[in-house]
């Protein structure tokens, strides 16, 4: 059985989805034949497509974006609707991982992956829309399952056994094991340091524009 994991963060390097996919594909383990590709702004469909048309089941995973997918993913979406449509009966699940603390902001754009499905003739599998995805770089050294990601990596092996198995599932929404007002507290600090790095000024973070 063949699973395509299509990454469509636009970051080249240091994606959060692409810390978050690690852990769901540790669940895959070598239980299936992975195919990995990304699909960004400039991307080429044709290509993504041929990377992807043989697998069985596609797993889109994308940020959340304004309560919304990426417009690339979205765009690429609609072609495939346009121009390619005799894909149907695929298994496609979604993985969505956002700034915001709650999982629960992703539903929109997980709600969409479900409509296209079901425009399109394909199975929807299920979802896990992951809160507080900032956070999974400083937990890069934590084992798989455990402390802040437990819950969101629980909802992650149901979803890997449902793409194993061929088989759908439910939408699972999962905030971190870990309070939120100092997933807050860190993400500020980061706001800060970057805006630092980059030659600007922390109060230049709430200034209005006019
Ligand atoms: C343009 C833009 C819009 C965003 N909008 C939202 C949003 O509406 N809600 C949210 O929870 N996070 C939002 N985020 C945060 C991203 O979803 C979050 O940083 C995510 O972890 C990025 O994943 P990536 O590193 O794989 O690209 C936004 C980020 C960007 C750059």
């Amino acid at each position: 059985m063949k699973t395509a994991i299509i990454n469509a963060s636009p970051k080249i390097k240091n994606s959060n989805c692409a810390l978050v996919l690690n852990d769901f594909k540790c669940y895959l383990g070598d239980k299936c034949e992975l195919i990995e590709c990304k699909l960004s702004f400039n991307t080429d469909y044709n290509e993504v497509f041929d990377t992807i048309k043989q697998a069985d089941a596609w797993v889109f995973a994308f940020p959340l974006y304004v309560d919304n997918m990426p417009s690339h993913l979205l765009k690429f979406l609609e072609w495939l609707n346009d121009s390619k449509p005799d894909i149907s009966n695929k298994h496609v699940y979604a993985i969505t991982n956002c700034g915001f603390y709650e999982g629960i902001q992703a539903k929109c754009a997980i709600n969409i992956v479900h409509y296209w499905c079901d425009k399109t003739g394909n199975i929807y599998g299920g979802s896990v829309g992951v809160g507080g995805g900032e956070a999974f770089d400083a937990l890069k050294s934590v084992p798989v399952g455990y402390g802040p990601k437990a819950s969101i990596d629980k909802a992650l092996e149901n979803l890997s056994n449902a793409v194993l198995n061929q088989t759908t599932t439910d939408d699972r929404f999962e905030n971190l094991n870990y309070p939120r007002f100092l997933y807050k507290l860190g993400a500020t600090g980061r706001w800060k340091k970057l805006i630092r790095k980059n030659g600007g000024k922390v109060k230049d973070l709430g200034r209005k524009l006019s």
